[in-house]
């Protein structure tokens, strides 16, 4: 949670000095940033606020996901509040610094979604699941929450939000997205589930990058003005990858931290291309968009290397 803290901190510093920008936030752009009317988010677990519960009602499918249990939600919220996380996750953090309530999950019944809501779901994918089901999946990994699908669930909760599509287009020009990051699932897919090496998974990068693009275009001709896209964590330094693939891999595998180069190599890979995107989105839309990068690879890393720097 602490980790989380820190990584919010940075990226709301770097938000407040135009995206990717390294200058310190001064407190009028900080100040600047809590105009924000609303804010939407989109995404897989890690910006998860409760849509994969709200998605059902039954009792067996919920006791299930272990987010509906202690010790999840304990250091914060003081009980499970279906965050896959003991306290806030990232978009938790920076609802709070933006002076904006928590995001509602957009599958809540009878909340008002006015000043933002959540579409992310466990298990949120860049690739539609007709995608996967073609490389041989046969069910998707807990929900069918594309980006396609949450921009669609975003579309129909609009006119509750902000009326017609002219007077949206106002509305929607002070809000914040935060879109993703997308992309963890996508490779989780293609790693643990079809078995394929980091290399092999490199294929199919430059279409999920594209879809992530295709989506923030989306996004923009419904509105949107400012626009966070997150790239992925380092997928090599993950717990899950470690414990899986740590013992076959050789120790040229490891880099200095103890983490896996080739996986690391593949989310570089992803986050470079995906930054290319976003610097052409930038061009194309200079004029009436703010679209950042959020680079969650490089502060998570750094945490990992150097933990001690951030309380742990
Ligand atoms: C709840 O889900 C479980 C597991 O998917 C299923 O076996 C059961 O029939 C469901 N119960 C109801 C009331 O739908
Ligand atoms: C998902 O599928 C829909 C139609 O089924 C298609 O229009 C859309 O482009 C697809 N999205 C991605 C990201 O592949
Ligand atoms: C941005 O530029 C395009 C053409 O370069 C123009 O059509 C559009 O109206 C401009 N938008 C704004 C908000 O100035």
């Amino acid at each position: 949670s602490l980790l989380v803290a820190s990584l919010v901190i940075q990226l709301i510093t770097a938000m407040a000095s135009g995206g990717g920008g390294s200058s310190g936030a001064t407190s009028s752009m900080v100040a600047a940033l809590k105009k924000y009317n609303a804010m939407f988010t989109f995404g897989d677990s890690m910006d998860e606020t409760g849509n994969i519960c709200a998605a059902s009602s039954n009792k067996t499918e919920l006791d299930v996901l272990t987010c509906t249990h202690p010790p999840y939600g304990e250091t914060y919220f003081g009980r499970p509040a279906c965050r896959w996380c003991d306290g806030r996750v990232v978009v938790d953090f920076i609802a709070q610094a933006l002076g904006l309530p928590f995001v509602p999950p957009s599958k809540a019944k009878g909340k008002d979604f006015r000043r933002g809501v959540s579409m992310a779901i466990t298990g949120g994918t860049a690739m539609n699941f007709s995608f996967y089901k073609s490389l041989g999946i046969e069910d998707p990994v807990w929900n069918h929450g594309s980006l396609d699908t949450q921009i669609q669930w975003f579309k129909e909760l609009m006119p509750s939000i902000c009326g017609t599509e002219q007077s949206c287009k106002v509305y929607l020009r002070k809000s914040l997205f935060m879109f993703g990051g997308y992309g963890g699932n996508d490779y989780n897919v293609q790693l643990l589930e079809l078995g394929l090496t980091p290399l092999q998974a490199m294929n199919y990068t430059p279409k999920i990058v594209t879809a992530i693009a295709n989506g923030v275009e989306k996004l923009i001709a419904l509105g949107a003005v400012h626009v966070v896209v997150p790239g992925i964590f380092p997928t090599g330094c993950l717990p899950i990858f470690l414990s899986l693939f740590g013992d076959a891999a050789s120790e040229t595998d490891f880099d200095g931290t103890g983490c896996l180069k080739p996986y690391n190599r593949l989310t570089e890979y992803h986050n470079s291309l995906l930054r290319k995107q976003v610097d052409a989105l930038r061009r194309k839309h200079y004029n009436s968009t703010r679209i950042m990068y959020a680079d969650y690879y490089g502060l998570v890393y750094q945490m990992i290397q150097e933990p001690e720097k951030f309380g742990v």
